[in-house]
């Protein structure tokens, strides 16, 4: 049966340890212990403890030992090397030797066991165990150092108060709150120090505390991440005082150190009594036992004896198992020095912490308040409330103790909230069905199968960062409260948060609740009887209309130039008729004349038909009228392409007589005669303390309609009204109305207005408004609350097409776009002009004297 298990112990032990074990198990050889004892150290110190140790150690061995044997060897010179058949060492010497000596046996492997002096930071917890000797009440800064290497305190920054007689009697204390090294992983802390005079009395300590303290308060719910570390005899008027400046909150550390000889006078309930939930506060007590006699000699026995007795416990195991199974399994199964030494430092600590008596004189226990959330728990099991001393909002859990041996022993962090928020436990959170805020899905029974929505989506996120489950608690929007008609049809689509269901803020009034999960507009801080978070979305106002008819298409053709760019088409045609006729007619040879271009009306059909590029039936033969109708067709050739590319232009997005874009350009559409407001909005109470003058004569005219009848939205669509609600409801209308119909009937106006902010709603002073504001706030700035806006909300895609094109104005030709194009003309006619005059005199000169000439020879 037990072959199996074997098998497959000694095939995972060939896979995880390549290198054979060599180190041989306590039944073949006895245990090597080396104990090394700094003679200067001990010389400094005035003992001669190595002939102690000796006989100690030696008795110890003789009677507990009955199996085996441990072989001890004794230096007396720190630098010492060890080799590495030593299982362990047991070091006497000063701290920075037992740091050199650990290095050193790190890497021979040997396991170290170190008594040095107080002040020390502890060599790593798993690996070694360092006794540091400290003295009677001295204790403080090996504490504050342990917190540090143990990370119990995972502070960067810290702010002591201080008693003057401690900073006095413990002259390394600020020393080991500063202390940092790489080495052991500890951060460097910044540290502000407030000694307290404690030879102050009464009012003057008071005021010097309070003094003190202030420079700490929060200002202005500005609540910052402070620590703070009390080692005084005043902490409970420090609470006192640093209570009544709210210095108690979700993001403060409080770690006092009480100071009281008989630690049963001290009562951690009755002294946080005033204390508001959500406060993180620890108390260390002083367990130390007054008759706990602690010397060296008193310690050697002790580690001899657990040391011993580890040993002896786990040769009796190897013996046990030797006995039932064969050489060859024993060789694959056997421990590695490694695993011995684990094993070793476990049983020690577990025999020192039963039966230590004088290493460990110095005790002090932990206990820290378990306070964030916990009215919420007391709820369930009180039905009144109580009246007792005790403060229901706190419980005080011992969380470890600390000692010299052993360093800190704790089951639970120093403050639990700060790494774990509420630690899981439920809350009650009051919710409303809002789509698309929160929408609850409900089962047959009635019972919240489902939650999602904005707000939920945001619960959902921070019940996840907090750390806590929930419970949702809904309240039914009632008749009283909210008029709506039962008719379903009737309802008006969209959503409003103005109005929040009368039942919430009661619920939120009792302060049972942590949350209510329901979008609501804020508006009037002061006077609500709850508070609102950071707000999660800002909606806005507009109004639908009627979407603009298209302007009429009978004169599109048209559209593409303007009235003067026409005149002057029509100008320039009337214009280069007659240039082209009066070219053509002072030709002084005639068999250059075209008889076609010989009369106006032909000159000007000519001209018209070349615009249209119908002409080129004869064209001039003189220079200076070809020049005269060249230019002529540069320019139209120009006209015609900027006409045709601009006729596509118009043709392909259609113009839109002018739509009521701004709230103010109402009062020019008098076919709009009803104005209608949606009931119950932000706007309508906005607008009581407007000042401006289109919000009043709107509201002035305003029907507040609160069902679909009375949204006539029909109206709407004719072109008579116009209703204002938060654009997105608007949006959902011409959606909705898209789906029905398929047509884009509704325009939205360009303006928003009336920015309305939406939060949720803690109970008034919530402990935790702070810490949701802040968690709200990340989920901002990583974008997801913009992400859940976007799933949830309507968005404009379907008909936006439409009435964005609206807005796009073609560019009608005009003037300064032809202008080049007539001066090209007019340069033409000045060449021609130029060209018929050169034309005229070389006829005059060459050709008539020529003529002339020939007359007289044939005369
Ligand atoms: C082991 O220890 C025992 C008792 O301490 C001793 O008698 C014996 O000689 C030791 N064996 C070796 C190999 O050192
Ligand atoms: C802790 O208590 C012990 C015994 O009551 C006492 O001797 C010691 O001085 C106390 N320590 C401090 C720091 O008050
Ligand atoms: C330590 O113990 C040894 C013997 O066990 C004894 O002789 C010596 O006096 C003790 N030293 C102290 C300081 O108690
Ligand atoms: C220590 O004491 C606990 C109970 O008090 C016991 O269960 C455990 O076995 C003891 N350990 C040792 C090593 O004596
Ligand atoms: C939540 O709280 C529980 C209980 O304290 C704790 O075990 C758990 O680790 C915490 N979770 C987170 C993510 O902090
Ligand atoms: C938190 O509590 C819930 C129910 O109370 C439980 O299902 C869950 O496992 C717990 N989570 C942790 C980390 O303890
Ligand atoms: C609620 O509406 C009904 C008619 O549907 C009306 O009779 C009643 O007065 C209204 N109540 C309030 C508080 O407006
Ligand atoms: C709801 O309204 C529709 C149309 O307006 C009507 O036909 C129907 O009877 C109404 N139902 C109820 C329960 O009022
Ligand atoms: C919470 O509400 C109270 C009264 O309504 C107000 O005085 C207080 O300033 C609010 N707190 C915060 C943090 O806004």
């Amino acid at each position: 049966m037990r072959l199996p298990l074997f098998l497959a112990l000694w095939i995972a032990r060939q896979f995880s340890t390549i290198s054979a074990n060599d180190f041989s198990s306590f039944l073949s050889a006895n245990a090597s212990l080396a104990v090394v004892v700094d003679h200067d150290y001990m010389h400094k110190r005035g003992q001669n403890i190595i002939a102690h140790f000796e006989k100690i150690l030696s008795d110890t061995i003789r009677e507990n030992m009955k199996n085996g044997g441990i072989n001890v060897r004794y230096f007396t010179w720190n630098a010492v090397r060890l080799k590495k058949d030593f299982l362990a060492a047991i070091t006497v010497t000063d701290c920075e030797n037992t740091w050199n000596f650990y290095k050193s046996t790190q890497e021979t492997s040997v396991l170290l066991i170190a008594i040095t002096d107080s002040d020390c930071p502890r060599l790593p917890i798993n690996r070694a165990l360092m006794i540091p000797m400290v003295d009677h009440g001295d204790e403080f800064p090996q504490i504050i150092l342990d917190a540090k290497v143990q990370q119990i305190l995972k502070w960067k920054t810290a702010v002591v108060f201080l008693d003057q007689s401690i900073l006095d009697s413990n002259s390394m204390l600020v020393k080991s709150i500063v202390h940092e090294s790489t080495t052991n992983h500890i951060a460097p802390i910044s540290l502000i120090l407030y000694k307290i005079d404690d030879s102050l009395r009464g009012q003057k300590k008071r005021s010097a505390l309070r003094q003190a303290l202030a420079q700490f308060a929060p200002f202005k719910h500005e609540l910052q991440h402070q620590q703070f570390l009390v080692l005084s005899q005043f902490y409970e008027e420090i609470i006192e005082i640093a209570e009544s400046l709210n210095m108690f909150h979700v993001n403060n550390q409080w770690m006092f150190f009480v100071l009281e000889e008989l630690q049963r006078d001290f009562d951690a309930n009755t002294i946080t009594i005033n204390l508001d939930e959500g406060a993180n506060i620890a108390f260390a007590l002083n367990a130390t036992s007054p008759d706990c006699m602690d010397t060296l000699n008193c310690t050697i026995t002790e580690i001899s004896m657990a040391f011993v007795t580890s040993i002896s416990r786990m040769i009796l195991e190897e013996q046990s198992i030797y006995g039932e199974i064969s050489d060859e399994e024993w060789e694959s199964i056997r421990s590695t020095k490694q695993e011995k030494q684990d094993e070793i430092l476990t049983y020690m600590k577990d025999y020192l912490k039963n039966n230590s008596r004088c290493a460990s004189c110095a005790k002090w226990s932990v206990e820290t308040a378990v306070t964030w959330g916990k009215s919420q728990e007391n709820r369930k099991f009180r039905s009144a409330p109580t009246r007792d001393a005790k403060n229901r909002n706190f419980e005080f859990v011992k969380i470890g103790y600390w000692s010299p041996l052993l360093g800190f022993v704790c089951q639970e962090l120093m403050f639990p909230h700060i790494e774990h928020h509420f630690r899981n436990i439920t809350m009650d959170i009051v919710t409303v069905h809002n789509p698309p805020w929160q929408i609850l899905t409900k089962d047959s029974r009635g019972v919240i199968v489902e939650h999602k929505g904005i707000v939920m989506e945001i619960l959902k996120e921070l019940s996840r960062a907090l750390n806590f489950t929930y419970y949702l608690h809904e309240v039914k929007e009632d008749e009283f409260d909210y008029n709506l008609s039962s008719n379903e049809s009737e309802e008006l689509v969209g959503s409003m948060t103005f109005r929040i269901p009368y039942k919430v803020v009661e619920l939120m009034q009792g302060n049972r609740f942590f949350l209510a999960a329901v979008a609501a507009t804020v508006d009037e801080l002061q006077n609500k009887p709850f508070n609102y978070t950071q707000p999660i979305s800002v909606q806005k106002y507009s109004f639908i209309t009627r979407q603009p008819d298209e302007v009429s298409r009978i004169y599109l053709f048209t559209a593409p130039f303007t009235l003067e760019t026409w005149g002057c088409l029509m100008g320039i045609i009337l214009v280069t008729a007659p240039v082209l006729y009066v070219i053509n007619r002072l030709l002084p040879l005639h068999e250059l004349k075209i008889s076609g271009l010989s009369t106006m009306k032909n000159c000007f059909w000519y001209v018209y038909g070349a615009l249209l590029q119908q002409g080129g039936m004869y064209l001039p033969k003189a220079d200076s009228g070809r020049l005269v109708v060249g230019f002529w067709w540069i320019v139209v050739i120009v006209l015609v392409t900027t006409y045709c590319g601009n006729l596509v232009a118009f043709l392909t997005f259609p113009k839109f007589q002018p739509g009521v874009d701004f709230l103010g350009q109402l009062s020019h559409h008098k076919e709009i005669s009803q104005y209608g407001l949606r009931n119950g909005t932000f706007f309508e109470k906005y607008t009581q303390s407007t000042t401006r003058k289109d919000f009043m004569d709107y509201m002035e005219r305003a029907v507040i309609y609160s069902n679909g009848n009375a949204e006539d939205i029909a109206a709407v669509k004719s072109g008579r009204r116009v209703n204002i609600d938060w654009r997105i409801n608007l949006q959902l209308i011409v959606q909705q109305h898209f789906e029905h119909d398929k047509e884009c009937k509704f325009a939205l106006g360009k303006e928003d207005f009336v920015d309305e902010q939406i939060a949720l709603i803690v109970p008034s002073d919530s402990a935790y408004l702070n810490l949701i504001n802040h968690h709200i706030d990340r989920l901002f700035r990583m974008g997801f609350i913009e992400r859940w806006h976007q799933t949830n909300l309507p968005s404009m895609d379907k008909c936006s097409g439409r009435s964005l094109m609206r807005q796009i104005t073609n560019h009608k030709v005009n003037l300064e776009d032809m202008q080049g194009c007539f001066l090209v003309l007019i340069f033409g006619f000045s060449t021609a002009v130029f060209v018929a005059c050169i034309e005229f005199w070389y006829f005059r000169l060459y050709v008539q004297s020529n003529q002339r000439k020939r007359s007289v020879f044939a005369n």
